[in-house]
């Protein structure tokens, strides 16, 4: 199958221009002004925006979690990515303490291999380091090619490691040639500050954002940061929410060093407001809490001093049903929301259209950084020649609203109903396939390929 894309303007993290480009198989084969080759399709892209597919690497798929599991599976969170152009995730596979990798890995596998729509990769949540657990390491970084560890500071008995666990992995991720990623808030303090709360009969959703304040992600960060420092290993913060923290990061550069940071969507467009709607709230409860709108202005600064480096999702579904587990009790109600839709459409329009950040930084952050960082780069995040024809074909201009009735993902509410948005997605290609086509999915389940991904420098 070959395809030609005609006459779109084509942006990538460092370039802007007007040009065509022809893909035959899976990769893009030429991009030039005025090509004139023949091919299967040809798609005329005047008046679009071309940009690299989208990559979320922060998503939790068919996730078992808090007594339940994440609501949409590999086929439908992926599809519903494809909808919102993005081509690419990157889940959590969680060891169960106690148990190897290698067993989480396997059963990961049995939930996502021939069910994905779109690509996809792992990261390795290690939440037992011991002596067993360091010999995986290697093993996962060159056969499996996982080369990213995620942590847990919080969430104690069941995901937290501590401290003397954590700069035991951080050498031996170093060694060998990877990189920790850290859910960085404090556990002990969290958890003391849900119990206090609860004795105190306060249990609406509101609870769980009081019971998460600003310090004890900044202190998490700040410690996270330290012992990166310490060890020489390459860190990466997800899903940051707020001043305190990336303050935590920006101290970190005054001693040469660099930390990673991403945050999601979420946190740049909503704020904890939300949680004063009585038990409507539990729409929004996650970890870390939505924040205050000052923290807002911080991240999309952070975004444009270059310490954020990443915009994902943490999509991490209930329905309703899934919610009300927790009616009575705010530390019963699953923790997530649903954005892997909507991160790239409400990242152009909130971000682009409202003149907060420039369109090369748009693809950075939605698309060419996690590919750098997490070593897919130039095979993914990019339009060149080589790389994988993985394309949006964006309408900027086009205006429409999010909804539970229009959306893909498989959950029975919409974080964003009402959402009114500047710029859509029209076509989608994935490794040279088109996947979406107004609206519509064309590929179908078990197209989605697993990514492999390369040893880790920690530079951009
Ligand atoms: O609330 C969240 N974030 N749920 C998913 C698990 C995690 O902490 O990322
Ligand atoms: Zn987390
Ligand atoms: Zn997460």
């Amino acid at each position: 199958m070959s395809v030609l894309i005609k006459n779109g303007r084509i942006i990538t993290a460092s370039s802007d221009n007007v040009a065509d480009i022809f893909i035959d198989g899976e990769q893009i084969k030429v991009i030039g002004e005025n090509l004139d080759f023949e091919a299967d399709t040809i798609i005329d892209a005047s008046g679009l925006f071309v940009f690299p597919g989208g990559i979320d690497p922060h998503v939790h798929l068919d996730m078992p979690f808090m007594g339940t599991s994440s609501s949409d599976n590999y086929e439908t969170g992926t599809r519903a990515a494809l909808h919102g152009g993005t081509t690419m995730v990157i889940d959590f596979v969680l060891q169960k303490q106690g148990n190897s990798l290698q067993s989480a890995l396997e059963e990961w596998r049995s939930r996502s291999d021939n069910n994905c729509v779109g690509d996809y990769s792992f990261h390795m949540a290690v939440t037992d380091f011991n002596e067993n657990t360091k010999k995986e390491i290697q093993h996962m970084v060159e056969k499996e090619g996982i080369s990213s560890f995620k942590t847990f500071m919080a969430y104690k008995g069941a995901l937290m490691i501590d401290d003397r666990q954590m700069v035991g992995l951080m050498q031996e991720v170093k060694k060998q040639k990877g990189m920790v990623i850290v859910h960085a808030t404090n556990g002990d303090m969290i958890d003391y500050l849900v119990a206090k709360h609860k004795a105190e009969g306060k249990l609406s959703p509101l609870y769980h954002y009081l019971s998460q304040p600003e310090v004890t992600e900044s202190e998490a960060s700040g410690r996270f940061a330290d012992m990166a420092n310490y060890t020489g290993c390459p860190g990466y913060i997800v899903h940051l929410t707020c001043e305190g923290a990336l303050n935590a990061v920006r101290n970190a550069t005054s001693r040469n060093q660099k930390v990673f940071v991403e945050t999601c969507i979420q946190y740049l467009t909503l704020d904890s407001s939300l949680y004063e709607k009585d038990f409507e709230g539990a729409k929004w409860v996650m970890s870390p809490p939505l924040r205050e709108k000052k923290d807002q202005e911080t991240l999309w600064a952070g975004i444009n001093q270059g310490l954020v480096e990443v915009v994902a999702t943490d999509h991490c579904p209930f329905n309703w049903e899934q919610k009300l587990m927790g009616k009575n009790d705010f530390s019963k109600i699953p923790n997530g929301h649903p954005a892997i839709e909507h991160r790239m459409e409400l990242l152009y329009s909130e971000g682009v259209g409202k003149g907060k950040i420039s369109l090369n930084k748009y693809v950075e952050m939605s698309s060419t950084n996690a590919a750098k960082l997490f070593g897919m780069f130039p095979r993914k995040g990019t339009i060149a020649v080589g790389s994988d024809a993985d394309i949006i074909l964006f309408n900027p201009n086009a205006k429409h609203s999010i909804s539970v009735d229009t959306h893909h993902m498989n959950v029975d509410y919409s974080a964003y109903e009402g959402w009114k948005l500047t710029g859509k997605v029209e076509t989608v290609l994935l490794r040279g396939q088109v996947a979406i086509d107004n609206g519509e999915c064309t590929v179908k389940k078990g197209y989605g390929k697993y990514i492999k991904r390369s040893k880790l420098t920690g530079i951009l």
